[in-house]
């Protein structure tokens, strides 16, 4: 195990660092979903992903950049939740099942419930697993194999799948030509690892956090929330930032961390107003942003800043990885097995 950890302490921060690469090998895939888009495109009036956990989350960013960028309305389901909506798909519906492993039960069980109905597109990580048999499509995300129980490594991976494939779609050729960069972005983002674990210690003790974004970054929230609950055990909770007031802005006092994930894009400064509104009430605010946005900079307690070509849209695949990064130095500080989480496996394979 020593030797498959190549010198780094945990799995997942090896997994963490391997994500440039995992998105360089992804964007390979490009012609084969390109052939994928020109088989579906003129037949679908709808898109439904289905997924659980993380992949859940990959998902919501492929409601937003289908949407904006087609608009083709898309909804996302909660695998343990599809069969409550199943008899709303058609033939003109495309499912797309995200997934690492290709053998969590519920999402197995509401593929074979949508190859009744609709055509079904599979994303997984694992060669040859169920899903990739059960699809009329599959989207082979080229991560290698992943150990740590938390996701890193293949979630930006899903993630650079859906923009392939949204941008495709689309016919979208600057999307497609800044997702070439992204493997550069998340680079540097690695090189400056070691501020994310200075900031860590002031979040070792914490018993609660709030992750805030708005769009694109809404997903990213919830992502870092997850991550720091399921591997440092502090009850984090992800919030679109505009919902924040309406109920949990009162548990907001002095202290409680909130992480505002605030990109250059359009909602800069509504994200920022929010910021305002917790720092009003105490909060100990980590910012994480674009290099050179000083307003920023002035109102967090404590930053972590990003190359400014990144922008709101292109967010989810490199504003991630510095709140992967907190969360597994936070779990290493509490002196806990990031790779190991209490009561939760790699793969779910019970209903
Ligand atoms: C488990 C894992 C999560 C993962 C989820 C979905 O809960 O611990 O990391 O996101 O399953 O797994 P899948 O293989 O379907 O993406």
């Amino acid at each position: 195990e020593m030797a498959e950890k190549e010198g780094y302490d945990h799995f997942m921060i090896k997994e963490i660092n391997e994500q440039d690469a995992a998105i360089r090998n992804t964007l390979g895939e490009k012609d084969k979903i390109k052939d994928i888009v020109d088989e579906v495109k003129e037949t679908i009036n709808r898109v439904v992903f289905v997924a659980c956990g993380t992949s859940y989350h990959a998902s919501l960013t492929g409601k937003y950049l289908i949407e904006s960028l087609v608009g083709i309305p898309t909804e996302v389901l909660l695998a343990s939740e599809f069969k409550y909506s199943a008899k709303a798909l058609n033939d003109q519906t495309l499912v797309i099942f995200i997934s690492q492993s290709g053998e969590t039960a519920d999402t197995l069980k509401a593929l074979d419930a949508a190859n009744e109905t609709s055509k079904t597109l599979a994303i997984v990580n694992v060669r040859g697993s169920s899903a990739t048999r059960k699809a009329d499509y599959v989207i082979q995300t080229q991560a290698g194999p992943e150990i740590g129980v938390a996701a890193t490594k293949t979630y930006v991976s899903q993630l650079i799948a859906i923009y392939l494939f949204s941008a495709l779609l689309a016919d979208d050729a600057d999307l497609l030509k800044r997702l070439e960069k992204v493997p550069d972005y998340i680079d540097e983002v690695l090189k400056k690892q070691g501020i994310i674990r200075e900031i860590s210690n002031n979040y070792k003790r914490d018993k609660d956090a709030f992750f805030i974004g708005r769009g694109f970054s809404y997903p990213i929230a919830l992502e870092g929330a997850l991550k720091l609950k399921e591997i440092s055990y502090i009850h984090a909770e992800g919030y679109a930032a505009g919902e924040l007031k309406h109920g949990p802005i009162a548990l907001i006092d002095k202290n409680i961390p909130v992480v505002v994930v605030v990109p250059p894009g359009q909602d800069h400064n509504k994200i920022m107003s929010n910021l305002q509104e917790v720092k009003a009430r105490g909060a100990d605010v980590l910012g994480i942003g674009a290099i050179g946005d000083k307003d920023l900079i002035k109102e967090s307690d404590n930053v972590f800043l990003i190359n400014s070509e990144v922008d709101d849209i292109l967010a989810p695949l490199v504003y991630i990885v510095p709140l992967q990064l907190l969360s597994y130095h936070v779990s290493v500080l509490r002196e806990l097995d990031p790779d190991k989480p209490k009561n939760l496996a790699k793969c779910v394979t019970v209903e």
